[in-house]
């Protein structure tokens, strides 16, 4: 019996869900409004998808948005962490001088590089109020979403 182009399209979000909700983008919005509000030390948390050598910013949750939707890949923290293709944290931003302000009371940042095919896709960035509050736990867990969403960063938006 023929589906339908609608039952086809129920089928398929359903998929999706099974997949991932990431697949869409305002599953990126979900899974970092998840991250922030299971982690009291992820103030702030944005999915940045490379596009060409830009990063583009794809979902995101906290309190304020920010100005950086579109970061250039030789600015800012975010930048470093696709360029150098490795995980990025600073205990304080005030004394970083790459550092691209977006929220006043962000003191500490880690930025987890997203890799697909052996190359990178796009980076989770996580902002927090207090200094020194990420460590190689965060990393590690971070690297583990960061795996798990590589795919889906890949495929073309
Ligand atoms: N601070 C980042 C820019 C992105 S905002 O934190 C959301 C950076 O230095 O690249």
């Amino acid at each position: 019996m023929p589906v339908g182009p609608a039952e086809q399209e129920a089928a398929l979000r359903q998929v999706d869900a099974l997949l991932g909700s990431a697949l869409r983008p305002e599953g990126l919005t979900e899974l970092c409004r998840f991250l922030r509000r299971a982690f009291a030390h992820y103030t702030w948390v944005g999915v940045y998808r490379l596009e060409g050598s830009t990063l583009v910013l794809d979902g995101w949750d906290g309190e304020q948005a920010t100005e950086h939707v579109r970061i250039p890949l030789d600015q800012g923290l975010c930048g470093k962490a696709a360029r150098e293709d490795r995980t990025v944290m600073v205990g304080d931003v005030r004394s970083s001088p790459e550092y691209l302000s977006c929220f006043l009371d962000t003191r500490s940042e880690i930025v987890v590089p997203v890799r697909a095919g052996g190359r990178v896709v796009g980076e989770i960035d996580v902002d927090g109020q207090s200094t020194n509050a990420y460590d190689r736990t965060d990393d590690a867990f971070l690297t583990e979403v960061a795996r798990r969403l590589g795919p889906l960063l890949a495929r073309p938006a």
